[in-house]
């Protein structure tokens, strides 16, 4: 079993949640190296996240991102990882986020996200006549997989990044 302090940090949530954001704070307060597991997968396969849903699917991705979280989970460097939205939602990934990691799920409500989102065109699941729509649709059916994976749960609506972060690093290193 690893020491509390030699774990690795994952941030899960909905998309536009601010984990990249926060964690980027996070990784500096707690000074640790923070990864993205978006990030990886790009670097992995040469390709945009737009490129690698039209290629190959959800499905697809799906299952690089699973291979990006065996992987992850192997690593014994203390990172902070901000993880894909739809990272929770397969059981497998969870478990291995649990294996060597604290599961940080942050929260924002749909009209944050909106706001945090719109325009941005690197997220073929927002992709919509109706995005917000789109993102009520998927949080409410996410909610259950996000919710049972936290260990800990922040909310980011209203703070910026480096409030969350702050109140993250007090909670990490108690
Ligand atoms: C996804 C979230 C995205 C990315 C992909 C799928 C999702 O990551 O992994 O577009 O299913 O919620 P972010 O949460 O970093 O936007």
């Amino acid at each position: 079993m690893r020491q509390e302090n030699n774990m690795q940090i994952y941030l899960i949530g909905f998309m536009g949640s601010g984990k990249t954001s926060t964690g980027t704070e996070l990784a500096k307060l707690m000074d640790r190296e923070l990864l993205d597991s978006d990030e990886l997968i790009v670097q992995q396969e040469g390709k945009s996240i737009p490129e690698i849903f039209a290629e190959s699917g959800e499905e697809g991705f799906r299952k690089i991102e699973t291979e990006i979280f065996r992987n992850l989970s192997q690593n014994d460097n203390d990172y902070i990882i901000s993880c894909g939205g739809g990272a929770p939602l397969r059981e497998e990934n969870v478990a291995l986020m649990r294996r060597n990691g604290r599961i940080v799920r942050l929260t924002a409500t749909a009209q944050t996200v909106y706001d945090r989102v719109k325009g941005d065109d690197n997220r073929p699941l927002l992709q919509s006549d109706d995005p917000m729509k789109r993102i009520r649709t998927l949080m409410s059916m996410r909610e259950r997989a996000y919710s049972e994976a936290a260990d800990i749960t922040v909310s980011t609506d209203g703070r910026t990044p480096l409030m969350v972060a702050t109140e993250l690093a007090r909670i990490l290193t108690k």
